[in-house]
């Protein structure tokens, strides 16, 4: 089973119409009974919307391209980084594991295009099978009512009766979503990425194939490449740890240093090194972030590169080493 998401247009009035029309799904929604030109009406909007910022409204295909829901993320506050979201299944695609499909893609939009830091999921409290349905999603909060007062009080207004509010919350959903996968084989196609984090082709030619290399994944995505070497039977450095830009910024390499830090620490060694350069000040936040102290410096290690590297305004000349005790 594969969802595809893809934007509203028009060939689709007919088919959202018909699902939309079950009473099982007419009365979830609360809608009234419509024609297909509402549902155009529906489709000209949502299209003027997502222009206009507001929201992401996708349509849910099957394996076999045919309709089988709609899923929106509405109200988006760049503000609060925030937004809501809101979705249904047409009444046979039910109890099929497609809304947990459908959830991972819009949810990817969600954190890694728009950059959001929660998702909210209002359900009315007399639609039960919709609350059933969240709670099956391994990656949500339940029940924030208290913590988010004024979203919950909005959400009861808008839909003028009792709400319950959940929320998906970019940190749970990268830990669920990021997986580390070892790489066993060829390892020059991985090169472009390892260049991000260093530079010098040659100085990463020399220890391509030393130590264990891990595809960081999302979901079947590429994210990163991380690159441990055992330096000895206690000590092991992260040589390489790179994000491809459409994850940067997003919380992905916080979540890999945990699984690296949960992995190396399950091996038996005691601490773990990584360097940076004295030019990298965004690395070097992120490493202190995690937990990480400065262990050593090693002085002119980038001096002697073919081509002086400027970063912030700041020659890279040294090597800063970081470590931490596992
Ligand atoms: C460096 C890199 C691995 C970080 O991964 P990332 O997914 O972008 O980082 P995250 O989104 O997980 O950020 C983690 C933390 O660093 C913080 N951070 C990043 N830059 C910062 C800065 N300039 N000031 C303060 N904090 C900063 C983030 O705010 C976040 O903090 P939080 O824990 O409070 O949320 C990634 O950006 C990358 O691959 N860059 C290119 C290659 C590279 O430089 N590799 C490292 C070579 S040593």
């Amino acid at each position: 089973m594969t969802v595809t998401l893809v934007k509203h247009d028009l060939k689709y009035a007919e088919a959202i119409h018909a699902l939309s029309s079950m009473p099982q799904v007419r009365d979830a929604l609360g809608l009234p009974a419509g024609k297909v030109e509402d549902t155009i009406h529906f489709i000209k909007r949502e299209c003027i919307d997502e222009e206009e910022g507001k929201t992401v409204p996708r349509v849910i295909l099957d394996e076999e391209g045919q309709v089988i829901g709609v899923t929106s993320l509405m109200f988006i506050d760049r503000h609060k980084m925030s937004c809501h979201i809101g979705s249904w299944l047409g009444y046979e695609f039910w109890g099929k594991g497609y809304n947990l499909e459908a959830k991972e893609v819009i949810l990817d939009i969600a954190f890694f295009e728009l950059g959001l830091l929660r998702v909210f999921a209002g359900a009315r409290k007399v639609n039960i099978r919709s609350q059933k349905a969240q709670e099956k999603l391994p990656f949500i909060r339940l029940g924030v009512e208290n913590d988010y007062p004024d979203e919950h009080s909005w959400l009861e207004v808008k839909e003028k009766q009792p709400c319950v509010l959940n929320v998906f919350e970019r940190e749970d959903f990268v830990r669920y979503r990021i997986s580390l996968k070892k790489v066993k084989g060829k390892r020059e196609a991985f090169l472009p990425q390892l260049l991000l984090a260093d530079k010098n082709e040659e100085m990463v030619r020399k220890y391509l194939y030393q130590g264990v290399l891990y595809e960081i994944k999302c979901g079947k995505d590429l994210a990163g490449l991380a690159l441990l070497i055992p330096q000895s039977e206690t000590v092991i450095e992260l040589k390489n740890i790179a994000i491809v830009s459409r994850y940067q910024g997003k919380g992905v390499g916080k979540e890999v240093l945990q699984q690296l830090t949960d992995i190396c620490q399950q091996q038996g060694y005691q601490m773990i090194l990584v360097g940076t350069a004295n030019s990298s000040i965004d690395t070097i936040a992120f490493y202190q972030k995690a937990g990480f102290r400065m262990e050593s410096i090693e002085k002119d290690f980038f001096y002697h590169y073919p081509e002086p590297i400027y970063e912030n305004g700041i020659r890279a000349l040294d090597m800063i080493f970081f470590s931490k005790l596992l």
